[in-house]
């Protein structure tokens, strides 16, 4: 590659938010960025790959407060956590860095500053609610009250979970705070906004999101864009169209200060998309004394200079949750800001498990440290990602079969296979030298061809049309290797030639398989690379078309995956001896529990009772099970948000239909257990199990009651 045509780049994943572990959905994007990443710097490019913890916001401070923490040391411990999963999925990035640091405070500050004298700030009274307990205002998702529409209790400030209505906050019948219980009260306070709906800002934004950067591709995916267009239409009432946005929040809130503005923070998805620049420029400053896996990331330059470089390319992965940012607020900040606008926003879907979508919070399906934890390989996954990722903004769907059949069978089976099978005979036979007999430039034409066929598919992000040309090339090798029946010719001396031929042109194509598959598989790649064919350094994609001259005798490259081991990253961690039916199961129906607890003398020690996470829920909607005559579902909350803060409530499946109607349990109190392993059950999967009591024999005794605290109790209080 010669050195002008050589790219600068800086990619970035999305900002994960401090206050949880990373669940399968980070890990896919990281390693769609991850492989995108390994790609580029094969071609010889400069990349500088970053992400951070995105520290700030409400969710977080009340978390914090909730732990017992101060907000940073709650965010510093949950970056201690991270880099686990980075160094087990193979995932490199070359900093990982959070929006509390002192670069991001400095960079957001410098963003507004600009802003503002760009005349794009304005300052509004808005009125909100505030909660004279705790003395802050609220967010939405801290409200709640009766639905004004049906009624129903706790519905949240948004929407009603039981009618489906849709309102303001400020029309809940009776409204509470989540936080204290309190009656908030509609408090006026001064707001600073992007003005997003200026002239100019449109103008730009609709310019710049139809445009295509330098190397002539579109800054937007197809379905992005048209996403965009419908943000920016304005129907015939006038409606609709781009609003201002409201950067503002008031003290207490865990941010960054606005300038000149005593009390009043970023709002933390202003200072978040910040962090990109804010993780690059502390990973410059930290230059060579930091020490980096890539001697070729390493900055020779300043963050200022290498951000000022017209020819640096600036590319965003991001989940298809967080478009309305990327593609409208943080191009016109950095627009108007007077910096660099982003070459790319590269939009992915969600993962979902068998067609199920997951809970954003907590991810259930996969965990990616079981994964870990359970010893399966790490380049299983990153294989099974790639051979389902396309450019397109298309959720991808993970199940254990197909999983196992596209590992089992193309990885190992098609790909991994050629080499056990060639460098046997040339071990054997030919002391491990390769041997090429008759025209060698077909092959190494094709091997070409399929490299820029494939290195246009990285390049792309059309990573699912890179693995099955792969694969396809894969297939070619084992129909020619088997038509020429070396196990035949290793008997026949006078075919010596012709077997060497065989096994070296398979083993080629082997190596240059290798080569392409590297982005994906750099860990087995760099083992064959070092171990297999003796090169003293990891696969360039200059390579592909090379031919190896000697291999050294095989050794075990890579397992089949084994069924058994997929049926336990699904099986749900049970503590103890799961129940029978499901952990909707209440006592009448655990006899032999009952029977025992009322036996004395079996004492547990407190620890033991501490392990038993029993949490306020309410009941925020119940209804019958079709197909069963035991249970009811009932909609939980205990007082719990997802990684967006958004309230997140839980599925129980109770046998208590004999004891209740369920219109009577909607917005009662009860007492569940939050922390049993959620169990799938035939009708859906239940998160939790409500605690009811009952006499030791039915008969003798009927009867069924669930627990219900006294009133003051609010939703997520721990009893103990
Ligand atoms: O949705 C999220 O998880 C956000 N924390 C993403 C922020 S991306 C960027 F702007 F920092
Ligand atoms: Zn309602």
């Amino acid at each position: 590659m010669n050195p002008s045509s050589k790219r600068r780049l800086f990619v970035t994943t999305a900002l994960p938010y401090a206050n949880g572990p990373f669940h399968i959905g980070h890990i896919m994007e990281y390693i769609q960025a991850d492989t995108w990443v390994r790609f580029q710097r094969m071609g010889g490019n400069e990349v500088h790959f970053v992400g951070a913890d995105d520290a700030h916001g409400a969710p977080i401070m009340i978390a914090a407060e909730k732990a017992g923490k101060t907000p940073q040391q709650f965010v510093a411990d949950i970056a201690a956590g991270r880099q686990q999963y980075l160094d087990g999925f193979h995932i490199r990035f070359d900093n990982w860095h959070n929006t509390d640091g002192a670069e991001n405070h400095q960079l957001a500050q410098d963003v507004y500053r600009a802003l503002r004298k760009s005349g794009l700030i304005a300052m509004r009274d808005i009125e909100q609610f505030y909660d004279p307990v705790k003395g802050m205002f609220l967010p939405d998702r801290y409200i709640k009250g009766q639905c004004p529409k049906c009624g129903a209790a706790d519905q949240y400030g948004d929407a009603c979970e039981v009618c489906g209505a849709v309102y303001a906050p400020t029309e809940l019948k009776n409204p509470y705070s989540t936080l204290s219980g309190a009656t908030p009260e509609l408090r006026k306070s001064e707001h600073y906004f992007f003005q997003l709906s200026s002239d100019r800002c449109a103008a730009f934004l609709r310019e710049w999101t139809q445009a295509s950067n330098a190397h002539g591709q579109p800054h937007l995916q197809t379905e992005v864009l048209n996403k965009v267009r419908e943000w920016f239409a304005v129907d015939e009432n006038g409606h609709g169209g781009l609003a201002d946005w409201d950067i503002s929040r008031d003290a207490p809130y865990f941010g960054i200060e606005i300038p000149d503005a005593p009390g009043k923070y970023f709002y933390v998805w202003l200072d978040a998309p910040v962090g990109y620049l804010a993780s690059l420029k502390n990973h410059f400053d930290k230059g060579q004394a930091a020490a980096h896996w890539h001697a070729a990331s390493r900055t020779t330059q300043d963050f200022d200079t290498f951000m000022a470089d017209p020819q640096v390319e600036q590319v965003h992965f991001i989940g298809k949750d967080i478009v309305y940012f990327h593609t409208l607020f943080w191009p016109a900040m950095l627009k108007f800001s007077g910096r660099k606008t982003p070459s790319q926003i590269n939009v992915h879907g969600f993962v979902t498990v068998g067609g199920e979508k997951m809970s954003k919070s907590r991810g259930t399906g996969i965990s990616p440290l079981k994964y870990l934890d359970l010893g399966l390989n790490p380049e299983w996954l990153r294989y099974y990602l790639a051979a389902k990722l396309g450019s397109k903004v298309e959720d991808v769907d993970f199940t254990p079969e197909d999983f196992v059949a596209r590992v089992n069978s193309d990885l190992i089976g098609k790909y991994v296979n050629i080499a056990s099978r060639a460098a046997k005979f040339i071990n054997q036979q030919f002391d491990g030298r390769l041997g090429y007999f008759g025209a060698t430039q077909e092959m190494t034409d094709a091997a070409q061809a399929l490299a820029d066929d494939v290195a246009a598919a990285f390049e792309a992000r059309e990573y699912a049309r890179a693995m099955r040309e792969i694969m396809a090339a894969a297939d070619r090798i084992n129909t020619a290797f088997d038509a020429a029946q070396p196990w035949l010719l290793a008997k026949d001396d006078a075919r010596r030639a012709e077997l060497q031929d065989t096994c070296s042109r398979a083993l080629a194509g082997f190596w240059t398989l290798s080569v392409l598959l590297a982005p994906v598989l750099p860990e087995l790649s760099a083992r064959v690379a070092r171990e297999l064919f003796g090169l003293e350094r990891d696969f360039v994609w200059a390579d592909a078309a090379v031919l190896p001259q000697r291999v050294a005798p095989y050794q075990h490259l890579m397992q089949r995956i084994d069924p058994k081991q997929l049926d336990r990253l699904f099986e749900p961690d049970v503590p103890s001896a799961p129940p029978q039916n499901g952990n909707a199961r209440i006592l009448p129906e655990a006899k032999p529990a009952a029977a025992k607890a009322t036996a004395p003398g079996d004492t547990i020690t407190i620890d033991d009772f501490a392990k038993v996470d029993l949490r306020i829920a309410r009941i925020v909607h119940a209804e019958a099970v079709e197909g069963s005559t035991k249970l009811l579902r009932l909609t939980l909350d205990v007082g719990e948000t997802d990684a967006d803060g958004k309230p997140r409530t839980r599925n129980v499946f109770s046998g208590i239909q004999s004891a209740y109607k369920p219109e009577d349990l909607i917005g009662r109190l009860t007492v569940m257990v939050a922390n049993l392993a959620p169990r799938k059950m035939k009708f859906g999967l239940s998160e939790g199990m409500v605690l009811a009591a009952s006499g030791a024999d039915e008969k003798a005794q009927p009867g069924l009651y669930l627990l219900d605290p006294h009133p003051g109790a609010q939703p997520g209080m721990r009893v103990r």
